[in-house]
């Protein structure tokens, strides 16, 4: 470990929109700098990335995430460390709905999240997330992973031209999963194009979501939540999702940018644990 490794990667894509599978590489070692290449080439043409079979310490998890980007900080790092691991390093946050003293230890603890865009309530969002398993319940708990170009490209022009060159203002309360939901600490605003384009790849992809985004501004309510409701239930097609069912040691990458993801509900009986890092956005969202 700690020299480069020159590996052939296995690239499966998972769906025809979205995802793909980056088989026979260990992100303990570190890859050559055209590995590296090719696999952030990945990213950007399926949107989400899964590594398989992983087995990594933390400082393994915060080097995987620095080859997207720079390193996300955290608005709240993480309070507790989970059993069997002694600190948390700075920029890993802690996902799971296991309790210390009735406590969560981590964010977003229980069951059924909505389709949302991590940190679209930020000035500048985060570009990606990484997800590593360490525990995952028997059933439930699945990730799915929607993309923005798919629906973008495909949506009817009777709902496209109007939100055209519009802009959407998205809320976020701290630990909420559904909308409505009270959530915890701070609250957080921001507004955004409804349609984003990618600053790397030039393609435009749906830019709103169905947890966070609360109207289109400068158009009246009624015609703002036609449009947005419609929007919501075509991005959200199966057609243009990936549903990933962990296993352990799983990691994920996904791009903020271009896709939305949300989680299907697991039982409150059984402990799902995950340590999430995010790759710092660049720009503000155009
Ligand atoms: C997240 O939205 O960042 C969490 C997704 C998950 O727990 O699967």
């Amino acid at each position: 470990m700690g020299t480069a490794t020159k590996t052939r990667l296995d690239i499966v894509p998972l769906t025809k929109h979205i995802g793909a599978e980056i088989r026979g590489l260990d992100l303990r070692e570190k890859p050559d700098d055209e590995t590296v290449r090719a696999i952030y080439q990945a990213w950007l043409d399926h949107l989400v990335i899964v590594f398989p079979g992983q087995k990594l310490s933390q400082e393994d998890l915060i080097r995987a995430t620095h080859y997207f980007g720079d390193l996300g900080t955290l608005d709240r790092p993480a309070k507790y460390h989970p059993p069997g691991f002694s600190r948390m390093l700075p920029g890993i946050m802690l996902i799971s709905n296991i309790r210390e003293n009735g406590e969560p230890i981590g964010a977003l603890p229980d069951g059924e999240m909505m389709f949302h865009h991590d940190m679209i309530h930020k000035p500048v969002p985060s570009k990606g997330t990484m997800l590593y398993s360490v525990e995952i319940p028997s059933e439930g708990g699945n990730t799915l992973f929607a993309s923005g170009y798919a629906a973008y490209e495909t949506l009817d022009p009777a709902i496209r031209a109007p939100l055209e060159g519009t802009r959407a203002l998205h809320h976020y309360n701290y630990g909420s999963q559904q909308r409505g939901q009270g959530g915890v600490e701070a609250f957080n605003e921001c507004v955004h194009p409804t349609f984003r384009t990618h600053e790397e790849t030039g393609r435009k992809a749906v830019y709103v979501n169905r947890l966070m985004t609360v109207k289109v501004m400068d158009m009246e309510p009624a015609e703002s939540d036609r449009l947005l409701n419609a929007l919501f239930d075509h991005a959200e097609k199966p057609e243009f999702v990936y549903e990933h069912v962990w296993r352990l040691g799983d990691v994920l990458l996904w791009d903020n940018r271009c896709s939305s993801h949300a989680r299907t509900d697991f039982p409150s009986s059984e402990r799902r644990l995950m340590m999430r890092t995010t790759v710092a956005g660049t720009t503000r969202p155009i």
